[in-house]
């Protein structure tokens, strides 16, 4: 079976752009092929998270992962800390990395941007970091969102390169989605990819409760409507009915884009629909992840599970990596 690794940051609670882009994919692909899903909270280091808060967030992601259908009987589902080998390897492939083409990088631009007094060398390595959790496994296929296209180019590029320079360790990896294209889902008010860190307005949140999602929704940004049959979409509008493919009828779905195409659409209605189906969605999905982020004794039996599998696969990688290398002297 071919090998898949992914991997979140837990930087804050699941979002729809999570689900949909990557999680969504996770939980179909462990019936399928031999997959390892991480929180990588060395990550989420980069930005000196509180320590209590990154705990408390560890466990909280973890459980919405299971929440949403990650079955740890069925794939490695661990905590990147609890595998030193990550961190070796990293080590290496560091070497396979020029300062230029990291500092090129779309993300690491954008954080330098938001925040100049931060620019740590964690951050600038950081997609080194993330090849490492990819090769570490050995991995082929990377279900990611569309924001992670380029760290998926650059994971490729330093594999090449450690292939070229020290005999074939690594496949070459690919980043997937089951629906062929990657994913992005946009921010509610149609500005930018859903994220984390913006207006939390913007961002519909696993764990919000109903009326908030309903207020959320309600609160998308829509316009005055089509005034010629069949225009095209705006891009904020075609969002809204990327997210109704996701959770509504198709029945529904066809009526709104009929009166969409006939000009006739109302968005208000269109929202409250989305909205209801959202909820139907989400709530069942939260209400678990909140049962079980209370149950230590569980969370902490698949964690150590999770450790023991992951650090298993990444032990006999780079037992061939530091024959590859030469590090290897007994
Ligand atoms: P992170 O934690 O930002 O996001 C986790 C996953 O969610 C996807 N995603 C989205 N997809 C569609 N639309 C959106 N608005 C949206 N927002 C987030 C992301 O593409 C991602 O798949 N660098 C990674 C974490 C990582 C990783 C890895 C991923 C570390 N090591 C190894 C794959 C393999 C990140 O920051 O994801």
């Amino acid at each position: 079976k071919e090998v898949v690794l992914s991997g979140i940051r837990p930087t804050g609670f699941l979002h729809l752009g999570n689900y949909f882009g990557a999680v969504n994919n996770w939980v179909q692909m462990q019936h399928e092929f031999d997959c390892y899903f991480c929180v990588v909270d060395w990550h989420s280091l980069t930005t000196h998270p509180d320590t209590k808060e990154l705990k408390h967030n560890v466990l909280r992601l973890l459980s919405e992962l299971i929440a949403s259908g990650l079955d740890p009987e069925k794939c490695v589902l661990f905590i990147q800390s609890d595998v030193p080998e990550i961190a070796e390897l990293y080590l290496y492939l560091n070497m396979m990395a020029y300062k230029g083409e990291l500092e090129k990088t779309t993300t690491f631009k954008d954080k330098v941007r938001a925040n100049p007094e931060n620019v740590n060398a964690g951050l600038l390595t950081y997609p080194v970091l993330q090849s490492a959790d990819i090769l570490i496994h050995r991995a082929l296929k990377v279900p990611v969102g569309k924001d992670q296209e380029q760290h998926l180019e650059m994971c490729r590029n330093f594999a090449e390169r450690f292939n070229h320079r020290y005999g074939e360790v690594f496949p070459i990896p690919q980043a997937f989605n089951y629906g062929n294209d990657l994913i992005k889902i946009m921010s509610l008010d149609g500005n930018g990819k859903m994220s984390k860190s913006e207006n939390h307005m913007n961002t519909l949140y696993l764990a919000d409760d109903n009326d908030l999602i309903r207020k959320k929704i309600m609160k998308a940004k829509t316009d005055s409507g089509p005034t010629t049959p069949n225009a095209e979409k705006p891009d904020y509008i075609e969002n809204l009915f990327g997210l109704m493919h996701l959770v509504s009828e198709k029945q529904v779905i066809e009526k709104f884009e009929a009166d969409f195409n006939n000009c006739v659409i109302r968005y208000g209605d269109m929202k409250k629909q989305l909205a209801e189906d959202m909820v139907q969605f989400m709530a069942p999905i939260r209400d678990k992840a909140f049962a079980i982020q209370n149950d230590h004794a569980y969370l902490s039996g698949i964690i150590k599970a999770g450790a023991e599998k992951a650090r298993a696969s990444a032990a006999a990688t780079l037992l061939e990596v530091r024959k590859a290398v030469g590090v290897n002297y007994i």
